[in-house]
């Protein structure tokens, strides 16, 4: 099966990939596993405690292409964006726009799945 251009650049030159510290503040983590096929994403946010705007975001997936590339496309979206933004991302916007074929959707709600525990647990860790 062939990837299309925007999975290809994506896999090729993903963005925002690595960590942040799990127990800063200012982080938000979501680690999501895929049944169908048991790969694993962790997605992480950065934001600022005064405006709610997330600021920076990276991710670690282990996984493929279409995985990698849904979460790195993922980690340019959410930039700019409100916790409430972030978590409304569906995964049908991230599968047009990366032309995923229906066997790869799943890849695509594995990140949908990432942003919004990634969202949560910052809300956790500020809900006192
Ligand atoms: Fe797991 Fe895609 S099936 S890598
Ligand atoms: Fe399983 Fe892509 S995440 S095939």
């Amino acid at each position: 099966m062939a990837y299309s251009d925007k999975v290809v650049d994506h896999y090729e030159n993903p963005r925002n990939v690595g960590s942040f510290d799990k127990g800063d503040e200012s982080i938000g983590t979501g680690m999501v596993g895929a049944p169908a096929c048991g790969d694993v994403m962790k997605l992480q946010i950065k934001v600022n405690p005064q405006t709610g705007v997330i600021e920076d975001a990276r991710f670690k997936t282990y996984g493929c292409g279409s995985a990698i590339a849904s979460s790195s496309l993922v980690t340019e979206w959410v930039k700019g964006k409100t916790l409430d933004q972030a978590a409304q991302l569906k995964n049908s916007q991230i599968a047009e726009e990366l032309a995923l074929p229906p066997v790869k959707i799943h890849c695509s709600i594995l990140a949908e799945d990432a942003i919004k525990a990634a969202v949560e647990d910052y809300k956790k860790k500020h809900a006192h």
